[in-house]
């Protein structure tokens, strides 16, 4: 089971002393996922029982991944309810530094690693006693590279006797493929069950588990099946939510800056495999794309000063460039991004796309180096005319910086990890963004109202954007898109859920490019959501309530921060994943019927929107 043999063995470091065998005795471990229309839930329940005949303090510790907000959490004692509770941060924090005061040493949970978080906390259970921890999860599915990733980390620390993961997916759209570590795939089924019920002597089969048990990632990875026209719209309890990805359109040619930082810190490994994800990204371009690279440190380096057309010779001679960029000196990211800009606004070109990459590992260290000015000159620069990506090399970046600057320009900014596998992480965020299909988009609902963000500078094949709001009146009548088929049978909280959920994201993301009272009331209304869907986000924490007498946790939800608080071995990277072989089960009847509707109306629709 551990077929990465070498990385497993330094995955266990955190067990501790505690969950000997003799202990206390996890006898049933279940993990069960429901993914409905991309929106998965996801509820851990843990049983565990004291065998001592001493009280013991006994752990729940699980990850779940980083895009996710825990909604609930629960403990059962002695037939008693523990009923976590989600507060204002500030208000979580008061109850937990009295907590302190009282000499109760109150723990911080949570840290960060690749994609997962961790949740962890304690409680005293009698002897011969049992407890039930309950975690659930929720979190929309963002597509990439054409598919929605589920991951399931399997973790309880010890075999279990009852271990199961069960996963239900309802797509009524059906399953195109659908792919769990193996080479399963089916085509139009709209359910798949994947489940996974290993013994105890399956749990300890991998080399390095043996006494820990069960340690891995369960990996479903699907996409649904899609018409050309406006894609799915599904509408409960007076919401909708609008799933767009149509991939059938032509590409949009593209203008594309690189703008490399070459400093002495990127020196040794990080200079050579941004060398090799260059390679890989300049031979992917086509033949009517433009492009520009741009290295600096104290000062830039242009290989071309205006774009160039990416015909063989031109790429010759960039690879050649590239080959050679060495690192050294100092951080001037302004002038490097304000020339990156002018290449790009010097190239308007009809009917094709512009991005802005910037990849740098560290803070601005000449030029301009006050982190307002820089976003300032950056976003008058831009102008709002294509999107800036920010990849920040390593744990040295002031992320939260690169993060806001991005998003004031569209854009995105992404965490490359420091590791053997970076050149890989920088080819697969480029992938992400190299085929536009649409610019300037915009959602328009007539008869919607509290909308998610309806415009979107760019489209990108193998994406989607995802649009929720609420049906003004709850009046199906007068809500347009007169689209697909929907299905009523769903869950009647999905869409309101959903839409929190993405509200939510999306106010943060607000959130962090104002500042002042317009700040403050952004922050508000993500708080006042946050609270009403129980969800744990940067503004909420859980008040993890226990038996009288017990310290009190609070919950936080990690941010993506300069340094990781705690940091771990890689174990859940992408790379060292070790995966779990569950059995799948497909069911429900194919779906052929469900996009019959006008293919010409929808398309004329699109064209209307979007052209
Ligand atoms: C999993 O969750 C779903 C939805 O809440 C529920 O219907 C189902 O019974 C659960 N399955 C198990 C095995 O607990
Ligand atoms: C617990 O059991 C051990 C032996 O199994 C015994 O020595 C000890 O006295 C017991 N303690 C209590 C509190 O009953
Ligand atoms: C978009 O992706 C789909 C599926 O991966 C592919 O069939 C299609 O050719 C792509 N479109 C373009 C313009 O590359
Ligand atoms: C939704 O919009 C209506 C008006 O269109 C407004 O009265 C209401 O407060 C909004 N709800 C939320 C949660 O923002």
């Amino acid at each position: 089971m551990c077929w990465r043999s070498v990385l497993c063995g330094g995955v266990f470091v955190i067990a501790g002393k505690r969950g000997q065998k003799d202990d206390w005795d996890i006898y049933s471990f279940h993990i069960n996922s429901t993914v409905t229309s991309r929106y998965a839930t996801t509820v851990i329940t843990s049983r565990v029982a004291n065998r001592m005949n001493e009280s013991k303090e006994i752990e729940f510790h699980v990850r779940i991944p980083k895009n996710a907000f825990i909604s609930k959490f629960r403990m059962f004692i002695d037939g008693q309810v523990y009923d976590g509770v989600v507060k204002a941060k500030e208000q979580a924090q008061q109850q937990y530094t009295e907590a302190v005061s009282r000499g109760e040493s109150a723990g911080l949970v949570s840290s960060v690693g690749r994609t997962l978080e961790e949740f962890k906390t304690s409680v005293t259970v009698a002897a011969h006693k049992k407890v039930t921890f309950e975690l659930t999860y929720e979190e929309l599915m963002k597509r990439t590279h054409g598919k929605y990733e589920l991951q399931i980390h399997a973790r309880p620390m010890q075999p279990v006797s009852d271990f199961k993961v069960d996963v239900h997916i309802h797509e009524e759209a059906g399953i195109s493929f659908i792919n769990v570590k193996g080479d399963l795939s089916t085509k139009a089924l709209a359910n798949a069950w994947v489940y996974f019920y290993p013994t105890v002597n399956q749990q300890k089969m991998c080399d390095s588990c043996s006494d820990q048990g069960m340690n891995g990632d369960l990996v479903i990875v699907y996409d649904v099946n899609r018409d050309n026209g406006l894609g799915h719209i599904k509408k409960s309890d007076g919401y909708f939510v609008h799933h767009f990805a149509p991939s059938d359109l032509p590409r949009v040619p593209k203008n594309v800056v690189f703008v490399i930082d070459q400093s002495g810190s990127m020196r040794g490994r990080k200079i050579l495999q941004t060398r090799t994800a260059l390679f890989h990204i300049l031979n992917d371009l086509a033949e009517d794309d433009y492009f520009g690279l741009i290295t600096f440190d104290g000062n830039i380096f242009h290989w071309k000063r205006e774009l160039v057309q990416a015909n063989s010779k031109n790429l010759e001679s960039a690879k050649n460039f590239a080959s050679n960029i060495q690192a050294r000196g100092s951080t001037d990211i302004n002038q490097a991004l304000l020339q990156g800009a002018r290449m790009l606004n010097d190239h308007r070109r009809e009917g094709s796309a512009s991005i802005l990459i910037l990849l740098t590992d560290g803070d601005p260290t000449s030029g301009v180096t006050n982190l307002e000015n820089i976003q300032s000159n950056v976003r008058q620069a831009i102008a709002g005319k294509f999107p800036l990506y920010c990849l920040g090399f390593g744990f040295d970046v002031n992320f939260n910086f690169l993060e806001k600057m991005s998003l004031q320009n569209n854009g995105v900014a992404r965490r490359i990890y420091e590791d053997s596998d970076a050149d890989l992480q920088l080819k697969g965020f480029y992938e992400e963004v190299a085929t536009p299909l649409l610019t300037d988009v915009t959602m328009i609902y007539v008869g919607g109202t509290n909308l998610t963000q309806t415009n979107f500078s760019q489209y990108y094949n193998g994406s989607e954007i995802v649009v929720a709001g609420e049906i003004t009146d709850n009046n199906i009548e007068t809500f347009t898109p007169q689209v697909v088929g929907i299905s009523v049978r769903m869950d009647s909280q999905y869409s309101s859920r959903v839409w929190a959920y993405l509200t939510v994201k999306q106010l943060l993301d607000k959130e962090l490019q104002l500042s002042g009272p317009e700040k403050e009331k952004v922050k508000k209304e993500a708080l006042e959501l946050s609270l009403k869907y129980s969800f744990v986000t940067p503004l909420t924490s859980m008040v993890v309530t226990k038996p009288p007498g017990e310290n009190t946790d609070v919950l936080h939800k990690p941010k993506e921060g300069k340094t990781p608080q705690r940091w771990q071995p890689p174990v859940d990277q992408s790379f060292s994943r070790q995966y779990l072989a569950p059995s799948i089960h497909l069911s429900g009847s194919p779906i052929g019927e469900y996009h019959k509707h006008k293919k010409t109306e929808i398309n004329e629709m699109l064209h209307n929107l979007y052209f």
